[in-house]
């Protein structure tokens, strides 16, 4: 079934700390379908898989896992793979439909019974707040690129933890801050689907802005020690070679995907180098007088998404160095790693980079692996199972990767799997499967694969270590 031995799995736990916590991640638009009942409204994601060509095969979260309506099967499942934290994301649209106005109690009493429902199988609820679902009313106010939507989300932040902050202690407020913004508003890649180079940087500011003003309220209304933080998606850029264009382009890509995010949140201030590259391009963030002191309040723990590292060359491939835009040269190279289904390449050693440069950088900010996981192409048997050894291997590469981050001084307490079921993998619809349990969209059929097995196996022996 796995294709580490037993010895391997207890040199691999050996280094993880007492209290290492062992969970799964999903999101709401991922998984839970159901996009019309209870009062929910639509999102940019589902405006979005209506645009023909958006999403692969043409595929949308309508249905997904239908975990709305499996929820208490879903959180047995975690129970049965023995998982102490299970990260799942509210979908704003259910909870405030329009993304305006008072709480919509219907879509606040499916989160309220999926609290419970962890609660009593000893599981601990980890909300993220905004994991890409806009309600689609704040896009056509003009979305993330307007100043506005950070008081929105804000005041959607204080509709849910005013209803579940009596049993849930870890907040997350924005997942991956990048894919909203870049993803969203300047590549075209994701909903809303704009390229707009400059309202991307706006919409940078104002997540950041949302995050701030969200984590402030939250604190004080907090009935008790409440953990607040963000999620990035955040890899190592490694620099082609030791020449200059090459070495610059590997910074200018550590600013865009790293430090401007985590330089704000935590020292206060952005980058005075991605700022002056964002002059060049002539665009300017539209910080306003006290907006750092929001984004710099404290928070209690980093979460990290990690899935691959890339390599940065400043040379086009005919040796310049300037673009015909005038702007430096900044493209990938292979590091010549085996792929995963996403394309993406397997470099766990990026993952160790990545965590020590952080707490290189951010001393004294706990950090949890809030997802890490590959897609394969899996090939069930005829009872469903998937014996997914490239996946196993996945996982015990990049959990030794974090156990060797933690060796070198990174703090680092738990790792969240993405994730618990194959879903709606954005714009690649149903087609990249992320899953520990396998799911058969058209009989809703659940079937833990070796790669569920296996953490559930290393969670154990860690336990009892
Ligand atoms: C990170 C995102 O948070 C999640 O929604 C997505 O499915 C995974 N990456 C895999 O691409």
């Amino acid at each position: 079934m796995s294709t580490t031995s037993v010895s391997g799995d207890a040199e691999l736990i050996a280094g993880l700390p007492a209290g290492f916590r062992w969970g799964v991640a999903t999101s709401a638009y991922q998984i839970e379908g159901a996009v019309a009942v209870d009062g929910r409204t639509p999102s940019i994601w589902d405006t979005y898989c209506r645009v023909p060509g958006a999403i692969d095969n043409g595929d949308t979260g309508d249905v997904a896992c239908d975990h709305y309506n499996r929820m208490p099967a879903d959180i047995a499942l975690i129970k049965e793979l023995g998982f102490d934290t299970y990260r799942f994301s509210v979908a704003w649209p259910r909870v405030q439909p329009r993304g305006k106005g008072p709480a919509n109690l219907a879509g606040i009493a499916f989160y309220d019974r999926l609290v419970d429902e962890l609660l009593a199988q000893g599981i601990d609820p980890w909300v993220t707040l905004y994991h890409w679902d806009l309600p689609q009313e704040l896009e056509d106010a003009g979305g993330w690129p307007v100043r506005d939507t950070a008081y929105r989300f804000a005041d959607f932040a204080m509709l849910v933890f005013d209803a579940l902050s009596d049993r849930v202690d870890t907040w997350t407020t924005l997942n991956e801050p990048w894919c909203s913004a870049m993803l969203g508003y300047a590549y075209g890649a994701h909903a809303p689907g704009r390229r707009e180079y400059p309202a991307a940087l706006a919409a940078v500011h104002h997540l950041l802005l949302g995050h701030g003003l969200a984590t402030l309220q939250m604190r004080e209304a907090a009935p008790r020690k409440i953990d607040i933080g963000i999620t990035l998606n955040v890899a190592t850029a490694y620099p082609a070679s030791d020449a200059e264009p090459d070495v610059d382009a590997a910074r200018r890509a550590d600013g865009m995907g790293r430090r401007i995010y985590l330089d704000p949140l935590v020292h206060g201030q952005y980058p005075a180098d991605v700022v002056a590259d964002l002059a060049a391009e002539g665009v300017v963030l539209p910080v306003e007088e006290g907006d750092l002191e929001l984004i710099s309040a404290p928070i209690d723990v980093l979460g990290v998404n990690y899935y691959f590292s890339q390599k940065f060359t400043g040379y086009a491939e005919d040796g310049r160095i300037v673009g015909d835009d005038g702007l430096p040269i900044s493209r990938t190279l292979p590091l010549d790693k085996p792929r995963t289904a996403m394309d993406w390449e397997i470099v766990p050693e990026g993952f160790t980079d990545l965590l020590v440069s952080i707490a290189r950088d951010y001393p004294g900010l706990p950090m949890v692996i809030t997802e890490n996981g590959s897609a394969f192409d899996d090939h069930p048997d005829p009872t469903g199972f998937v014996d997914d050894t490239d996946r196993v291997t996945y996982f015990t590469t990049h959990l030794a990767a974090v156990a060797a981050a933690i060796q070198q001084g990174a703090d680092i307490r738990g790792y969240l799997a993405w994730s618990l079921l194959d879903n709606f993998e954005w714009a690649y619809g149903y087609a990249k499967r992320f899953g520990i349990v396998r799911v058969d969209y058209e009989s809703q059929t659940r079937t833990p694969k070796a790669s569920a097995l296996y953490l559930k196996s290393l969670a154990e022996q860690h336990r009892s270590q």
